[in-house]
């Protein structure tokens, strides 16, 4: 039972913290001492490989099984071991990655169902909870028209919910788990399955789930399906989170540094010289194309600053100086060596 001096979700700035989180299935270690902290309207990708834990680690989270060891907190109150209704009740709701849908029922009716709803129930107690909440009707009817409306699906509305197409169930599923206006919502690999419009309309929704400010946190096993979409990814294989933060901060701590381009209207050779002997300059080299120098640099803003004042002290024809943003592709086959495809 939550403390009476528990947190809000209004004041805490850690919506979601998960401490040294584990799982075992007999001698399998599905997710391993895992930590990671979520703040209000940040949106972490988790990602990895199939098998490496997501799914187990969101079963964690959202109540349906309980941690071997570890803890889970939401809006800084501690909810480890607590059921699933009583975690979606507190303002945390998931997706699966199958889909969930009242086969029976019509669209409409399976997102009503879900604001009055939690997780594991059966259909007629889904109808009981609809009754007794008569009064409330209205109210849920204009949400779940509104949100249905929003992303693409009203026409659909009084269709039976079995009846829709793969990607649009999946979007479904996502319309029911945002409902209650949860204070943090997990999505197991919504786009995974679909055929390649489909993928694009879940982007567009997931676009618009980022403007509506929503906490998320979001798996997936295709790395540039996450890249423009997260300011935070964690890396996770075999349990393990092996790297996490934002992006470009992964990418300091995988390469050391970070990887300056520069052009110059100059020989490159002479240019290559110069920089050599600079401070913080791990490498420096022509690149692919041959038309810019790529520098492999490990100092600080001051000393970048100084490289370039260097290079036009020394009279060097500067055309372009800038930091390149690496992808998150780049970084994910760093940091798994490989081993993941
Ligand atoms: N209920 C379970 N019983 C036994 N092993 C399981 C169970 N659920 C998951 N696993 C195992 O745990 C590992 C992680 O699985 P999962 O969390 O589904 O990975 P992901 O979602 O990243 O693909 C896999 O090796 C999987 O076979
Ligand atoms: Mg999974």
């Amino acid at each position: 039972m939550m403390a009476r001096s528990a947190r809000s979700c209004d004041t805490a700035q850690v919506v979601l913290k998960v401490d040294n989180l584990c799982k075992r299935f007999g001698g399998l270690v599905a997710v391993d001492n895992l930590s990671f902290a979520v703040y209000k309207g940040q949106i972490m990708g988790i990602i990895g490989p199939n098998g490496a834990g997501k799914t187990t680690a969101f079963n964690l989270i959202s109540g349906v099984s309980s941690p071997t060891c570890g803890d889970i907190s939401l809006c800084e109150n501690r909810i480890t071991g607590f059921p699933s209704h009583q975690v979606a009740l507190l303002g945390l709701r998931r997706t699966f990655q199958e889909i969930h849908l009242f086969r029976g029922l019509t669209v409409l009716q399976n997102v009503k169902s879900a604001a009055f709803h939690q997780m594991d129930y059966s259909l007629a107690d889904a109808l009981a909870w609809s009754r007794r909440l008569r009064t409330q009707e209205r109210d849920v009817t204009a949400r779940s028209m509104e949100l249905l409306e929003r992303f693409g699906l009203a026409e659909m509305a009084n269709e039976p919910a079995d009846s829709l197409p793969y990607g649009m169930q999946k979007r479904l599923e996502i319309v029911k788990a945002i409902v209650t206006n949860p204070k943090v919502l997990l999505l197991d690999e919504p786009a995974s399955g679909l055929d390649p419009r489909a993928r694009i309309e879940i982007k567009e929704l997931l676009k618009e789930l980022k403007s509506m400010g929503k906490t998320i946190i979001i798996s997936s096993h295709i790395l540039p399906e996450l890249a423009d979409f997260c300011n935070k990814i964690g890396i996770i294989e075999k349990g393990k989170l092996i790297i996490s933060g934002g992006v470009q901060e992964i990418m300091r701590q995988v390469s050391g540094g970070r990887v300056l381009l520069l052009r110059v209207l100059d020989e490159p050779d002479r240019v290559i010289e110069l920089l050599s002997a600079m401070e913080g300059v791990l490498s420096a080299g022509v690149d692919e194309g041959r038309s810019a120098i790529r520098i492999e640099f490990a100092g600080d803003e001051a000393a970048q600053h100084a490289i370039l004042q260097q290079l036009i002290q020394n009279g060097i024809r500067v055309q372009s100086f800038n930091e390149v943003q690496t992808d998150l592709e780049e970084i994910f086959m760093k940091v798994t060596r490989g081993i993941v495809s």
